[in-house]
């Protein structure tokens, strides 16, 4: 098993280049299995454990999916599809998996995927999505740790309501109705940047889907979708990991293609805990020279602050002056990086869903473990700024969402290493 070990007390400086992001390139991969006619060629896929699963699963499906690292492309042939089934093995290693029942739904008229399971960072169920493939018509069936979904007479538009806007069933949802019969309209939808990617290709495959990245979507279904050339978006959360660590440290860094545009609640956080930041249209420099001060958070759905940066900022609070809070209300239980952060000497309290941190000088570098990717991101974090040496555990969470992380990291003058324990 490989760590890494990090060197307290940097300073980073330098450029960043933010690479594609994986919540964008998921489900537009799981999209190309409903392109027909020619492949589709993805560009800007950032070379990450989640998106050689997914690619697996298409394989798995007997479609011809192939990654190049070397120019970040890849390319899926989705004019056949072999099989409808996903198997355990490959559903259990990542829930987004279950983002292929929508196309498959939409592409086979049905779909047989393991149940995704509990997951470290709460419940998690599916219930939305299933509720709207039925909306859609399909029937749905649930045994022997298999969800099953037909609609053998194939899917047909229709009114639905999300009770939370899911980014997860909106994307199924939305890849499910693009070959329905007739509109479909989504209510109270996840508007997240990722949801209007993967709808800008969908309809550069040919759909018709309007008003993505707003409160209602329309979906006027049409009867083939072709394979075509994409580049995914920049990762607004990669992003954000670097603007904090550059902040943290009281460092100098410009993160090359970050769109700020995608970064307003974490530019205006920032600001308020007093680093400086200037937006341009290739990307962000921020810069501080000074001991941050403590802010409070709260996460929410987009465009609100993203529970996928609550656990970096509750490293960057932990040094901070004062006392800060930090609420989730997107995951039930996401606050396993507490105990982690506590172990370095942070001073943190958790009541519910709100956590009480209150910033000390100095973190003292010691052995901690990545309990899930966005906690393992913040215990690098904390690992830079702290004193001595922090060695971070279970780092195939981390490997699961940033692209080369070390490399990316020592380019900013950060010492930080992969080990094999
Ligand atoms: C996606 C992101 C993840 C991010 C999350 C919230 C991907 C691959 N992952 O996950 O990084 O943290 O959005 O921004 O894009 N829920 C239900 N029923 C459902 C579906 C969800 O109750 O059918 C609940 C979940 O338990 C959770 C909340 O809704 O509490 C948010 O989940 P959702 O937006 O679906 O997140 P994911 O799509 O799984």
């Amino acid at each position: 098993m490989e760590k890494l070990v990090i060197g307290g007390g940097n300073r980073l400086s330098g450029r960043v280049r933010i690479s594609g992001a994986k919540n964008a390139v998921l489900p537009i991969i799981a999209a190309t299995l409903l392109g027909q006619d020619s492949p589709s060629v993805l560009d800007e896929v950032p070379s990450l454990e989640d998106v050689h699963t997914i690619t697996a699963v298409l394989r798995e499906l007997g479609v011809k999916a192939e990654f190049c690292a070397g120019t970040n492309q890849l390319f899926v042939d989705g004019t056949v599809i072999g099989r409808c089934e996903a198997p355990y093995d490959l559903v259990r290693r990542m829930r987004a998996s279950f983002l292929i029942m929508g196309p498959l739904l939409a592409r086979c008229g049905q779909a047989k995927i393991s149940l995704p399971g509990g997951c470290a960072i709460g419940m998690r169920p599916i219930d939305l999505h299933l509720k709207g493939f039925e909306a859609l018509g399909a029937s749905i069936k649930i045994g022997h740790g298999f969800i099953e979904a037909a609609a053998p007479d194939g899917l047909k538009g229709a009114k639905i309501y999300l009770d939370f806007p899911s980014v997860g069933a909106t994307e199924n949802i939305i890849m499910a109705a693009a070959m329905a019969d007739g509109q479909t309209v989504l209510e109270n939808p996840a508007q997240e940047p990722e949801i209007v990617d993967l709808a800008n290709y969908l309809n550069v495959m040919g759909a018709r889907i309007r008003g993505a990245g707003t409160n209602v979507i329309k979906i006027d279904g049409v009867p083939k979708l072709t394979g075509r050339g994409y580049t995914i978006i920049p990762d607004r959360i990669e992003a954000g990991t670097y603007m904090v660590a550059a902040a943290m440290t009281r460092g100098d860094v410009y993160i090359e293609n970050a769109i700020s545009e995608h970064l307003k609640p974490i530019i205006a956080k920032l600001k308020e805990a007093g680093a400086t930041l200037e937006e341009d249209t290739e990307g962000i420099r921020v810069t501080c020279d000074h001991r941050l001060k403590s802010i409070d958070i709260k996460t929410m759905p987009y465009p609100g602050f993203p529970t996928d940066m609550q656990a970096q900022f509750m490293a960057m609070m932990a040094v901070s002056e004062g006392m800060g809070t930090v609420t989730e209300t997107v995951f039930e239980n996401r606050f396993m990086h507490v105990d982690e952060l506590k172990r370095m000497g942070a001073n943190i309290r958790v009541d519910g869903r709100t956590s009480y941190v209150t910033g000390t000088d100095r973190l003292s570098g010691c052995q901690v473990k990545a309990t899930d990717l966005r906690a393992g991101a913040a215990m690098v974090l904390a690992g830079l700024v702290a004193d001595g040496e922090t060695q971070v555990g279970y780092i195939h969470h981390i490997d699961r969402g940033y692209d080369n992380l070390v490399e990316k990291l020592v380019s900013l003058g950060a010492n930080i290493r992969r080990v094999d324990e």
